[in-house]
């Protein structure tokens, strides 16, 4: 057993505060990940409001989602939102050719994925088509969706249902523009974000707007992208996807070794490199850091499920993935200053899943509690700290309403660490603590056995004025909150 310190900066810094947006959410027109996942119809038998199924909501609602994004990732740029408005039997059938190339019938829509905002009580994040649609379509849909009615579009969306107009907060201007998104050179794509960026009406508040940002290191891409078009967005996005291996070689989601769980941890723990070496380069065309980074796709990304469709992307998620997602907030929150938003992919069936569905039934994934657990830091003012030791131990400390939240995840597979954090202040009595731990290393939830991996209360520390010591189990995540008593 190892003896951890983490130790409180007495150094006067200024206050930083760890963006809700940090838990954001993604849902994709890919696989199940939209149709049966989150919409069943208003006509199914599943219970739904609206068309959305209601155990989800009811389960999402819990851990606080402040954001999603929506239709895509790369499905955004095929997406012509006239094919998703009006009547169902209208609606134009596609097919999904990011995906599978499955029938896509367009029955979730605009008016169905603002319906889906307004249930779980969070902001829309709106990727529009950079890649195959027109400046024209991209404006007339922002005014379908934001204009008070008196214009051609807003009378048009009240005529479908929706008189107010809704909010559209965050706006993506392409995606992967270097990839999918169209296959963009950076200087080209740089003037293609201006271009569109300049017909951004806002009729119903600000809109924040999302450049497409590199794939990881592709720094001529952020350098190119950034010295041409900074000036004209708020956020720029970066995206990083933990792989065992390569994307030829993904490795399973449940059936790996030791080994796999090092390069699957390793790979997630680049994001930290990523992001200070984007940071890096965007300062110096942008050295104020007016523009924010977006990792607006992270996650563990392993081999579909065998028996499912691979381009579905749909993988089981184990104690493994949690810890993932806990040492990735963990490098999140301490960017904070500069990392305003991120969302993982995706939120349900699709990737590092917070819920997986099978017809009726839904299980919690290990990485939902996570969420949970983490979302008291949600805007709360990040506490500088600093650690002598153990690789195996990251950790987020801030604090929100006269209370400490302390998150430590443990990563190591055999060893239990002792955690000691030295505080400035006398320590009250913890109101909440709780432990999301595993047993063996792929532990994960089935629609059989749903209730393997779960949060549960949890006693291993002890507190004696202003220190508290955490006995943080191997790979275990725990989340416990204090008072400050004076
Ligand atoms: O999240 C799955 C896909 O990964 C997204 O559609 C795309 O942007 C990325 O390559």
């Amino acid at each position: 057993m190892l003896l951890v310190k983490v130790y409180i900066s007495e150094k006067e810094k200024e206050k930083v505060t760890i963006s809700k947006y940090l838990q954001g959410q993604f849902a994709e027109h890919l696989g199940r990940g939209i149709y049966g996942g989150l919409w069943v119809g208003k006509e199914s038998d599943i219970p739904n409001i609206n068309g959305i199924r209601s155990d989800i909501v009811e389960a999402l609602k819990k851990i606080n989602i402040p954001v999603l994004r929506w239709p895509g990732g790369s499905f955004a740029d095929q997406y012509h939102w006239r094919d998703g408005i009006g009547d169902y039997k209208d609606r134009r059938k596609i097919f999904n050719n990011s995906w599978g190339g499955v029938v896509e019938d367009n029955s979730f829509g605009t008016h169905e994925f603002f319906e889906l905002c307004r249930q779980l009580g969070c902001e829309a994040y709106v990727n529009v088509n950079l890649g195959s649609g027109t400046v024209r379509e991209m404006a007339d849909w922002i005014e379908y969706v934001t204009a008070k009615t008196g214009s051609t579009m807003a009378d048009l969306r009240a005529k479908n249902g929706h008189p107010e107009p809704w909010k559209i907060k965050f706006l993506g201007l392409g995606n992967e523009a270097w990839m999918g998104g169209g296959y963009m050179r950076p200087d080209y794509y740089a003037d293609v974000y201006r271009r569109y960026q300049t017909y951004v009406p806002e009729y119903n508040g600000d809109i924040y707007k999302i450049a497409s940002g590199p794939g990881e290191c592709d720094f001529e891409w952020t350098d190119k992208v950034m010295d041409i078009a900074h000036s004209f967005m708020d956020g720029f996005s970066l995206h990083h996807y933990s792989l065992t291996d390569t994307f030829y070689n993904k490795g399973d989601a449940v059936n790996f070794d030791e080994t796999e769980w090092g390069s699957l941890l390793y790979s997630a723990k680049r994001m930290d490199d990523l992001i200070n070496d984007n940071l890096y380069h965007m300062a110096a065309y942008d050295p104020e850091h007016k523009v924010d980074l977006v990792v607006d796709e992270w996650g563990t990304w392993l081999e579909a499920e065998k028996g499912t469709n691979p381009a579905f992307l749909y993988q089981q998620n184990t104690i493994r993935d949690a810890i993932i997602a806990a040492t990735t907030f963990n490098i999140f929150n301490k960017h904070a200053k500069y990392v305003k938003m991120a969302n993982i992919a995706q939120m349900v069936n699709v990737l590092q899943a917070m819920i997986l569905t099978k017809d009726d039934k839904m299980i919690l994934t290990p990485t939902y509690f996570v969420f949970d657990m983490y979302k008291f830091h949600q805007d709360a003012d990040l506490i500088d700290a600093y650690c002598n030791n153990g690789s195996d131990i990251s950790y987020t400390i801030s604090h929100k309403n006269g209370e400490y939240i302390i998150s430590v995840c443990n990563s190591s597979i055999t060893a239990d660490e002792d955690v000691t954090i030295k505080f400035n202040h006398k320590l009250g009595a913890p109101n909440y603590s709780k432990i999301l731990a595993g047993k063996e290393m792929n532990d994960h939830n089935t629609f059989e056995e749903p209730k393997n991996v779960k949060e549960e209360s949890y006693s291993g520390y002890s507190i004696s004025n202003n220190e508290i010591n955490i006995s943080s189990k191997k790979m275990s995540i725990i989340t416990i909150k204090i008072p400050v008593a004076e």
